[in-house]
């Protein structure tokens, strides 16, 4: 695989001034209303009809920051239009979950600017005609308790003119999808239900449920602020605005960043100060996004359109870099076979599918994948997409297929027992007592 490194350039790029991470005042309301400007009162609100918020955000052309890039205000209108025929009224989620392991994005803002997310929810709740928003985040998290203190700062200065509740739910990673978050919210099981009808038309009790995620709110109180043509001024015209990336792997300085939408990984690496020697491939999006060729993907813009060409996806805002030392099959070993634990047992297709692509995936990094093993594999990734209640079975599938194609070399090595990785760590993180694997190696004992 061809390998390329990015030293950080003299002076980093910053095309723009952050919008988001910009001034980080805290839980603290007064500090968040000097900088940002008070909440915007809404006028022209009429029950049962969409607010003029929601024609701004669609104008503003904001795409949903937790995985799918989903038009924004296209969601807010659709929950309206439920809302209206269904005479019931809607309900906000805020998805601060932050279930992708390689992200770090939600909970750096909720951290950082908590009451953004918060105008948000309020703001959209009031727009779509919900009258309580229900923020979510990890049970054990940080950002519950961030979240809940500046909900108090909030009721101690007046409240707002819907109802905030911070829930925390199950440390799970499909705890985070769409149908397990509504379903949490209303009935306390954090399971992912059969889709459809989707959360817009019936989620929370079965009530059209506007669920964003923690920094597509945050967007939508800017917006709310400052208009769609500001919006706009930056990022790709396609899929405008800033994003944020969680950076992590092989860079000199892992963190969050964030950036115009379009910048090239290249600008982002440079942001991040520059790499740590030679990276083979990377992962964009998260472990429901897929692997890219660094040498493919390193100048292409970040947004769904521009990294298409190389296979990847900005998703949730995730990139991990590989270092050309390091094997992309057994870091994709360990990352699917957290994915199959994960699985919430309910669909055969994701219970049996992703647990055979785990062992299969474990003997190919281990140079154990003997005779039509490998066309198995790919059988089994062909077959499993769309079978499951919900998308995560299609999410660890899209992202071992990926590694399949972006290490096609390492594969035939692998195939005749070797392996051409020296480095003995791992770059992507698991959560801690999730994984089995250390895939052993050839000629390596399990550590
Ligand atoms: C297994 C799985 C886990 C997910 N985890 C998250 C998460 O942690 N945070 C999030 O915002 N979206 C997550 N999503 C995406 C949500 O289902 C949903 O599409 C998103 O919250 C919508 O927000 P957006 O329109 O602002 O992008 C996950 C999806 C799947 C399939
Ligand atoms: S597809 Fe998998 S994670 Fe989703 S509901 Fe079915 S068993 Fe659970």
């Amino acid at each position: 695989m061809t390998t390329t490194s990015t030293p950080a350039p003299p002076h980093a790029p910053h095309a723009s001034a952050p919008r988001l991470l910009g001034e980080p005042v805290g839980v603290d309301l007064a500090r968040h209303v000097a900088a940002f400007g008070p909440l915007p009162a809404q006028h022209g609100v009429k029950r049962g009809h969409a607010g003029p918020l929601v024609a701004e955000v669609e104008r503003s052309g904001l795409a949903g920051r937790g995985g799918g890039w989903f038009p924004t205000g296209r969601k807010m209108q659709a929950v309206v239009a439920a809302a209206h025929s269904a005479r019931k009224d809607p309900v906000v989620v805020v998805n601060a979950m932050e279930g992708e392991p390689a992200a770090s994005k939600d909970s750096v803002l909720v951290h950082r600017n908590p009451h953004l997310v918060l105008d948000g929810a309020v703001l959209a709740a009031q727009a779509v005609g919900a009258s309580v928003a229900y923020v979510v985040a990890h049970r054990g998290g940080r950002s519950v308790g961030t979240l809940e203190r500046a909900v108090e700062q909030r009721a101690a200065r007046g409240g707002d003119p819907v109802e905030l509740r911070v829930l925390a739910a199950p440390a799970r990673y499909v705890a985070s999808e769409e149908s397990a978050l509504a379903n949490f919210v209303g009935e306390g099981i954090g399971l992912p239900v059969t889709v459809p009808p989707r959360v817009f038309e019936s989620g929370v009790r079965r009530r059209p449920t506007f669920l964003s995620n923690a920094e597509t709110m945050a967007h939508i109180a800017l917006v709310a602020r400052r208009g769609a043509a500001w919006f706009r001024e930056v990022g790709d015209p396609a899929q405008p605005g800033t994003m944020l990336v969680s950076v992590s792997g092989a860079v000199a300085n892992p963190g969050v960043i964030e950036v115009p939408t379009g910048t090239t990984m290249r600008q982002i690496l440079g942001l991040a100060g520059g790499t740590t020697g030679p990276v083979s491939a990377a992962v964009t999006g998260g472990y429901g996004g897929s692997w890219v060729s660094a040498s493919a993907a390193i100048d292409l813009p970040w947004t769904p359109d521009g990294l298409r060409p190389a296979g990847g996806t900005p998703g949730a805002g995730v990139l991990a870099v590989l270092p050309s030392e390091s094997c992309g099959l057994v870091e994709t070993a360990r990352v699917v076979q957290w994915m199959a634990g994960q699985s919430a047992g309910q669909c055969g297709p994701c219970r049996f599918g992703l647990t055979a692509v785990s062992q299969d995936f474990a003997a190919l990094a281990a140079a154990r994948l003997k005779g039509t093993g490998l066309a198995g594999l790919e059988k089994r990734l062909g077959i499993i997409p769309g079978r499951g209640a919900c998308r995560h079975p299609d999410g660890a599938v899209r992202f071992a297929a990926s590694a399949l194609e972006v290490f096609a070399d390492e594969v035939k090595r692998h195939l005749s027992g070797h392996c051409s990785a020296g480095r003995r760590t791992y770059v992507l993180p698991v959560p801690a007592g999730t994984v089995t694997l250390p895939v052993d190696r050839p000629g390596e004992e399990w550590r």
